[in-house]
């Protein structure tokens, strides 16, 4: 898989993306992350890449140029399954729409800044809109990184424990049970006997009664929606 991300402020994701299992997958070859600053497709002398909104108001509009070019410059070196904006308004991010996403080959994610991108960019560029949640961030640069991460985890050799990202919360429409370590015991809170026993069938049907307890009582939506 190979992630492209169209950002204002590049910088912003060098960490996340050179660290942990992103960083790791990267430097394996698992995956390919790419952040491209978007003035370098500027025309404009100062590389602008914003303008002032018609109609008036504060905020300033990501313009048309520099975001189009950068994407037909991509777009003719690669195919890509899906330009996603990453906004507030888009659809909201969940699970299943990760594990679609993850079958792709190309992604090209453009994040948003200032008062947003021009409309047009929207209505006849952009494949897909996504927003990581109810509540707005300063750029779409969180959100893209977001997005990578969770795609990133379950493309094949990324985790070394490859049943790990299957386990994960809601990849079974679950919440993930309790996990414990050493030791047993610890200022008297003791870890349950059952996981201490040995006996992986038990230990099984424990994990799936607690994953089933937890998502009664935290998120019973999850149960409705399966
Ligand atoms: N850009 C700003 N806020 C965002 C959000 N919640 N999701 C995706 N992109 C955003």
């Amino acid at each position: 898989m190979r992630i492209d991300i169209l950002s204002a402020v590049p910088d912003l994701l060098k960490g996340p993306f050179s660290e942990s299992i992103v960083g790791r997958a990267r430097q394996a070859g698992v995956v390919e992350v790419e952040v491209h600053d978007i003035r370098q497709w500027s025309t404009d002398k100062h590389k602008k890449i914003d303008d002032t909104p018609f109609g008036g108001g504060a905020g300033m509009v990501m313009a048309i140029q520099p975001i189009v070019d950068a994407i037909a410059d991509l777009k003719s070196q690669r195919d890509y399954d899906e330009v996603i904006f990453l906004t507030p308004d888009g659809d909201r991010l969940d699970q299943p729409r990760v594990n679609q996403l993850s079958l792709s080959g190309n992604l090209l994610l453009l994040c948003g800044h200032y008062k947003g991108i021009d409309q047009r960019i929207r209505e006849h560029v952009i494949t897909m809109e996504i927003s990581i949640g109810d509540y707005v961030l300063s750029g779409g640069e969180l959100a893209a990184a977001v997005l990578a991460d969770a795609l990133v985890r379950l493309v094949p050799g990324a985790i070394g424990d490859g049943e790990s990202a299957l386990t994960d919360s809601f990849q079974d429409g679950l919440l993930a049970p309790p996990v414990y370590t050493r030791p047993a015991e610890w200022q008297g809170h003791k870890v349950p006997d059952v996981l201490l026993g040995g006996h992986h069938a038990d230990i099984d049907k424990w994990r799936m009664e607690q994953a089933m307890e937890r998502t009664q009582r935290l998120r019973p939506d999850l149960l409705d929606e399966a």
